[in-house]
């Protein structure tokens, strides 16, 4: 099993949910840390309730985004990580930070990307007057919200809705999308390879939700 690490800075609703998956004996990434750059995430109770490693690397103690970088990558070294994943991390993370875990760090992102990066996602999505959104699972590079796509889940609009309500049947999918994003990547049947993914046979339809 890929020993893997989750990073939050709060809720943590989509790390419960990995963790929730991870529990079977057959799933291929073991949760050995949840690691919180800010030391109220609620979503670190929950991990630690859970039985999982915590860990508070709070960025306001350094400088600069360099030095707090350089932590992470302690921690994840101490703790022999080999996949990372980010569950609603809202710290950029350096270039050279992205770089050395190129192919083996991956986010989830709110939307049907490329379109509404960034935060307040969902009132750009409905600003849009877009008919479907969703979310979206990629590889992490430097550049934000646009790594390679590992997977998707559509999420019809729904006419009159605000965007909390979007937000909240989005989360939904993001919690069906992610532990099996987590899983293709961890077994090795989703990969980065040459700026693409690419997947063992058939394995991308189990990431492709609508
Ligand atoms: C999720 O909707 C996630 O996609 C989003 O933050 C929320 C975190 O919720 N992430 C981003 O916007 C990253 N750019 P959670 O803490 O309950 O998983």
């Amino acid at each position: 099993r890929r020993r893997t690490a989750i990073l939050i800075s709060g809720r943590g609703s989509n790390m419960a949910a990995v963790l929730d998956a991870a529990v079977a004996a057959d799933y291929p990434a073991q949760i050995v840390l949840v690691l919180s750059n800010r030391p109220g995430a609620v979503g670190l109770e929950r991990a630690a309730s859970a039985g999982v490693a915590t860990l508070v690397i709070d960025h306001k103690g350094y400088k600069d985004r360099a030095g707090f970088d350089a932590a992470l990558d302690a921690a994840l070294e101490a703790a022999g990580v080999e996949l990372v994943v980010l569950a609603g991390f809202m710290r950029l993370l350096t270039p050279q930070f992205t770089l050395k875990w190129l192919g083996r760090m991956i986010n989830i992102h709110p939307s049907l990307l490329p379109s509404f990066k960034g935060v307040h996602v969902h009132e750009q999505a409905l600003a849009a007057g877009v008919r479907f959104s969703g979310c979206t699972v990629h590889f992490v590079t430097a550049d934000m919200d646009a790594g390679p796509i590992i997977g998707q889940a559509v999420v019809p609009a729904v006419p009159g809705e605000g965007p909390d309500d979007l937000a909240a049947r989005t989360l939904a999918a993001e919690h069906r999308l992610y532990p099996a994003a987590v899983a293709l990547v961890a077994a090795g049947r989703a990969r980065l390879d040459g700026g693409r993914t690419v997947y063992d046979g058939d394995a991308w339809t189990a990431v492709t939700l609508t």
